[in-house]
């Protein structure tokens, strides 16, 4: 059923001043339907009624709210700190508070304390009720951490920073090495990066000194670097390489098979495009004597004399190397400006039937996502923008909202002419 009722969002910013938002034609509004996988098309005026409620609406909405929902969620809406898994419902968006109701109502929504306060309620009393929550005064923000828990949980990209200083003596700040003989890191694919430090650790892979230097190397640091590697500007080798550029190009060709075009790996074996010669040399060497095993590098560095590794040397160190496949993770704020698209600006949406996150509590945050994320609480829309996220990313995103200033909004319906 298409209604006529046009809406005009009102929202009343910090110094009290209301401006416009939007005009839209009242049957669907345009971020519900995306929204309105639980509700598709139907605007019941349910929700409309709860968006448009009277003050005398209001006054009996919150003697519903004394009677059934006060000795959970008080007449304030905002739960106290030691009520860890309680939602803050004060000044949350209408249309989405009568519609969580009917959730809980018909079971959708599990959760046996909300049920059975919900159960026996008339639509009349939910709409009156949800329009008694909408119009109290929203909770303060979390504060701001300090601190300590300010740097609790640093991103990955830092613990790598943080743990290739120990490195950068000998490879360079950036994996780009000024020391002969030592390898450059850049352009070298994660996992290869990954596996080489994982096989000295082992001692598979012989070298007393890497081993004792990658020793305390823990896994979240180990990512961190590969990541922190992966994501520098690749160049060419700073130190020399003497030889002959041009017959080492030619003698290349039997090894652009494993090791790409100009040395820059497709495939599973490294790149060696811009490696520091001298390093070239000895690998080949250690491959030759055995001192370093490798059932793929075996009859390759058998088939080559020591003149054609110094010009391959010279030919691989001259070639650009690229930045391999490491995609950058998004910050916090990055994908906070996804979820504002249907949220609202830090959360705060203008949208009836899509809740409001600015100042909602951590923990009740990271419950709800992580729900999501699992299919226990179901929204198509919610289950798509988890795919992917980490537990550090929905903390992330969890503290994020928690510490956005709420603000209300009034939802007015246009004059009739
Ligand atoms: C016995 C305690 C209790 C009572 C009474 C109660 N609630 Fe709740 N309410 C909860 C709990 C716990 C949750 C969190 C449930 C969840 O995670 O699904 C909740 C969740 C909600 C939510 C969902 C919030 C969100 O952001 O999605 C709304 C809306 C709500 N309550 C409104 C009400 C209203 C209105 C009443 C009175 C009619 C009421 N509740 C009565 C305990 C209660
Ligand atoms: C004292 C100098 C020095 C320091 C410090 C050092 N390395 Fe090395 N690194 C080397 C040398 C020399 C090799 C070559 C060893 C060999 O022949 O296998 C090497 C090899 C490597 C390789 C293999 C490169 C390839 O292309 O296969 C990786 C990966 C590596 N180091 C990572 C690290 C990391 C990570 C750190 C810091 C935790 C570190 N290194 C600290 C000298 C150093
Ligand atoms: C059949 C595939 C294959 C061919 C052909 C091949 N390689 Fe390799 N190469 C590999 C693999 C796999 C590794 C990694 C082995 C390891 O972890 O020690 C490697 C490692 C290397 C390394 C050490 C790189 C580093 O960062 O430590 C050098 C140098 C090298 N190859 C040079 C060559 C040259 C020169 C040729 C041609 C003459 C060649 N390879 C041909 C597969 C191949
Ligand atoms: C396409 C629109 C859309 C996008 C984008 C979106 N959401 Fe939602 N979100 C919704 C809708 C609709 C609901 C209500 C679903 C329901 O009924 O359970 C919701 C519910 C939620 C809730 C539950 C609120 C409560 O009070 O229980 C949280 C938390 C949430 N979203 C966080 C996020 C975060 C974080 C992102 C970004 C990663 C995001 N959303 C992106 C539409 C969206």
């Amino acid at each position: 059923m298409k209604r006529s009722v046009k809406f005009l969002v009102l929202g009343l910013l910090a110094g009290g001043v209301a401006i416009a938002f939007g005009l839209r034609d009242g049957s669907v509004p345009a971020t519900a339907t995306a929204a309105g996988a639980s509700n598709p098309g139907s605007t019941s005026s349910g929700e409309m009624r709860a968006a448009l409620a009277t003050p005398q609406d209001i006054a009996e909405g919150k003697r519903v709210a004394e009677a059934s929902c006060a000795s959970c969620h008080g007449l304030s809406g905002i739960p106290k700190p030691k009520d860890k898994d309680m939602p803050n419902i004060a000044g949350q968006r209408p249309g989405y508070l009568y519609l969580e109701m009917r959730v809980y109502q018909s079971g959708g929504r599990g959760n046996t304390p909300m049920n059975n306060a919900v159960k026996f309620l008339s639509d009349d009393a939910l709409i009156k009720v949800a329009a008694y929550y909408a119009n109290v005064d929203p909770a303060e923000p979390a504060p701001a951490p300090s601190g300590k828990a300010a740097s609790a949980k640093p991103d990955a990209m830092s613990v790598g920073k943080a743990a290739s200083a120990g490195c950068a003596g000998c490879h360079g700040e950036t994996g780009v090495t000024s020391t002969p003989g030592m390898p450059n890191l850049i352009g070298l694919d994660p996992k290869y990066f990954i596996a080489a430090v994982k096989a000295y650790k082992s001692g598979q892979r012989k070298s007393d000194m890497m081993q004792t230097l990658v020793s305390a190397v823990t896994d979240a640091e180990l990512d961190g670097m590969a990541l922190f590697y992966g994501l520098q500007k690749p160049v060419k080798a700073k130190t020399p390489s003497p030889g002959d550029q041009s017959a080492g190009k030619t003698a290349a060709a039997a090894c652009a098979g494993c090791h790409g075009e100009g040395g820059v790996s497709t495939g599973t074996a490294p790149s060696l495009a811009g490696q520091d010669a001298q390093y070239f040399i000895e690998a080949m060497k250690a491959y030759k004597d055995g001192s370093r095993k490798d059932d793929a590098m075996k009859a390759p560095a058998a088939s080559v004399d020591a003149a054609t590794i110094k010009n391959l040397a010279a030919y691989y160190a001259n070639q650009a190397p690229q930045a391999p496949k490491v995609r950058k993770p998004l910050t916090v704020a990055e994908m906070a400006e996804r979820c504002d698209r249907c949220h609202g600006v830090n959360g705060n949406s203008t949208d009836l039937r899509t809740p409001a996150l600015a100042a909602q509590r951590t923990e009740y945050l990271q419950r709800v996502l992580r729900a999501y994320q699992k299919g226990e609480r179901k929204s198509t829309a919610m289950t798509a923008m988890l795919d992917g996220l980490t537990e550090t990313d929905i903390d992330g995103l969890s503290m994020h909202y928690a510490r956005q200033k709420a603000r209300s909004v009034v939802y007015m319906p246009l004059p009739s002419k």
